[in-house]
């Protein structure tokens, strides 16, 4: 996507030829500075602390550490010690394991000389392939717009709300849920999107509406606790989310508060769609309630950061010191409560079934 008349994917290989830059998210939307990463510390420190972020992007973040670690030691001990430290970054999001078996499992059968230039050609298909796979979710959710469209009869936009970013800061390009929105608003039909800001740490105030205010989507951002309302007052028809994790019986981990409009969706009768690729299946766990759940630190709770009336970055408490605060990062949203999955290979039913029938090649592992 375009940053400026600039097209920027997240992620590239470095001018010097043995580096990673990466967009540094921490500080969206008050500065865009891009970061240099020369280890795979360097990687797995900007997976922890959220300079990148997003399932699909923390995949190929870990493709591209591995590279890295590649570059300094390519024996069996630098590999498993590679895979276990990006491994433990981030414990939620299923692409970072899918990515690194991926790799590790490709490599494990060369020798170690050639190990640094295969893992820099896996981590550029991880790239691609995410980019690709972003554009067809975009491609087969402009036709669910479409009909919604239609629907409408011309009466105003489709209203959309998204949950966090899912946009393409959270992967390598399109987005999953902002692919179809982006692709409807290129295709002239008229949208309007909900922004759930997201606490604790505003995905969707600071980035989702920094990339829609970019590519000149109407948007709006709404406090986390407005969307059930909006959907009472018939002012949402579609709602599009993102996910970290979705297990092969169905049911959907994502950001804190999906799991509460999925609710609100079910009762007001509003289709809630979840755009994934086929990498955030994950095939070794049939419940929700079996995904490990990130808890972060409660100081993004009691805390908020922002830029001050002068553009400096700042941040500001908003409880009492005394208070505890607690800060569990994703819920899970059950199949029964999902329409469908937007993935790259057409819309889903929601369900095992039809996840199966969708990705029999990955189901069978
Ligand atoms: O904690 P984050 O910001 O990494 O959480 C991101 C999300 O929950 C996204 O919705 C999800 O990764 C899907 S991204 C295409």
């Amino acid at each position: 996507m375009k940053v400026g008349d600039v097209h920027y994917r997240t992620i590239w290989p470095g001018a010097d030829g043995c580096s990673v830059d990466v967009i540094d998210q921490t500080l969206l939307p008050h500065r865009f500075q891009i970061r240099n990463l020369r280890t795979l510390d360097d990687a797995c420190v900007a997976i922890r602390d959220m300079a990148v972020r997003g399932a699909p992007l923390i995949g190929a973040t870990a493709a591209y550490g591995f590279w890295l670690a590649m570059q300094r030691s390519a024996d069996d001990a630098a590999m498993v010690a590679a895979r276990e430290a990006a491994l433990a970054t981030r414990p939620t999001a299923v692409n970072l394991r899918w990515a690194l078996d991926r790799v590790y499992g490709a490599l494990e059968t060369l020798a170690p000389a050639e190990r640094p230039d295969a893992a820099l050609a896996l981590a550029t298909d991880i790239a691609d392939e995410d980019a690709a796979n972003c554009h067809d979710i975009g491609r087969h959710g402009l036709d669910l717009i479409t009909t919604l469209h239609r629907q409408k009869g011309g009466d105003g936009p489709v209203n959309i709300l998204t949950h966090c970013n899912a946009g393409w800061l959270a992967t390598v390009d399109w987005g999953t849920a902002t692919s179809p929105i982006y692709q409807a608003h290129d295709a002239g039909i008229p949208l309007h999107v909900w922004v759930d800001e997201t606490r604790p740490r505003n995905q969707g105030a600071g980035l989702t509406a920094w990339e829609l205010a970019g590519h000149g989507v109407p948007h709006t951002v709404i406090v986390d606790n407005a969307g059930g309302h909006l959907m009472q007052q018939g002012k949402v028809d579609l709602c599009l989310v993102g996910t970290d994790r979705t297990t092969r019986g169905g049911d959907v981990c994502n950001k804190i508060g999906t799991y509460l409009k999925a609710l609100a969706a079910r009762d007001n009768g509003v289709p809630f769609y979840v755009c994934l690729p086929g990498s955030t299946i994950d095939w070794t766990l049939v419940e929700g309630g079996d995904i490990p759940i990130e808890e972060r630190d409660p100081g993004e709770v009691t805390m908020v950061s922002g830029a001050d009336e002068r553009g400096a970055l700042t941040r500001v408490r908003v409880m009492p010191p005394q208070s505890p605060a607690a800060n569990p990062a994703f819920d899970v949203t059950p199949a029964r409560l999902v329409s469908g999955y937007i993935t790259e290979r057409g819309v889903v039913a929601a369900g095992r079934e039809a996840l199966e029938g969708a990705f029999p090649d990955l189901a069978a592992g």
